[in-house]
């Protein structure tokens, strides 16, 4: 199946969280009837916390029992610091829902050994997902942010990261924040059966444009999910996609 690229735009950052939980949720009932789980990679940064709150609030009943959840990235922090993604999908979702503990797969960040921790979690997607060697995983769903420079998961513009063809996941060093972060490489990001990103307010409009109308060399991080058999959804708000049609 081709990949389908769809750009939705939705009037108020409201309205795209509440589309974008219908989404989630639609995703997850198909998933669950046709293989019996459904497997979602979260996105970190602030876009997704009320995504994660409505998805608490709305959807309590969802088949949580059988969603098992995955991070595209992770800081390299503890999960109680204030930078850390499972911290708050944590507070926003997990701890609000009945999940079994074992259902949330969460980096072991604390690890003061960033690869290693890369390591240890691509062994756990391994485990998971029963992959043979040089197979790679297929998430039902992966969530994505976008940076204000093109990056998506923690795969940022010059990190060698984004050349990355054999692992699933490892450790990249980002010098303008000073430290390091755990991501998701291209070859999982674009096996997914959906990718969706999640683009709130107008400070995103000009790299939204970048992304979807312009033709950056090399191309942008954002620019390089391209599922190969799946879907790539853009859940935009107005004031995201205002300039998109200029
Ligand atoms: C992270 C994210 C990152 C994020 C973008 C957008 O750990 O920070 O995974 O890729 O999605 O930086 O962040 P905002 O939603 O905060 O703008």
């Amino acid at each position: 199946m081709p990949s389908t690229r769809t750009i939705e735009v939705l009037a108020t950052p409201a309205d795209l969280f509440r589309g974008a939980a219908e989404e989630f949720v639609r995703l997850g009932r198909s998933a669950i009837g046709a293989q019996g789980r459904f497997a979602v990679a979260l996105s970190g940064g602030s876009t997704p916390t009320n995504l994660y709150s409505l998805l608490a609030e709305n959807y309590a009943d969802f088949a949580w029992a059988r969603t098992f959840f995955f991070f595209g990235d992770e800081r390299h922090v503890p999960p109680d610091h204030p930078d850390s993604n499972y911290r708050m999908a944590h507070e926003a979702l997990l701890a609000k829902i009945s999940i079994p503990a074992e259902n949330v797969h969460r980096v072991r960040a604390e690890n003061p050994d960033a690869a290693a921790a890369a390591l240890e979690y691509e062994d756990e997607l391994r485990r998971f997902f029963e992959l043979a060697p040089g197979e790679l995983p297929r998430f039902d769903l992966i969530l994505l942010g976008l940076g204000s420079e093109g990056h998506t998961a923690s795969l940022f513009p010059d990190s060698p990261a984004l050349d990355q063809q054999s692992r699933l996941v490892v450790a990249t060093r980002v010098a303008k924040l000073n430290t390091d972060r755990i991501t998701f490489t291209f070859p999982v990001l674009n096996r997914a059966a959906e990718a969706m990103f999640l683009v709130s307010g107008a400070e995103k409009a000009d790299i939204v444009r970048q992304v979807l109308r312009g033709a950056s060399t090399p191309p942008l991080p954002a620019q390089r999910v391209v599922p190969d058999d799946g879907k790539l959804v853009w859940m935009l708000d107005e004031a995201a996609a205002a300039r998109l049609s200029r």
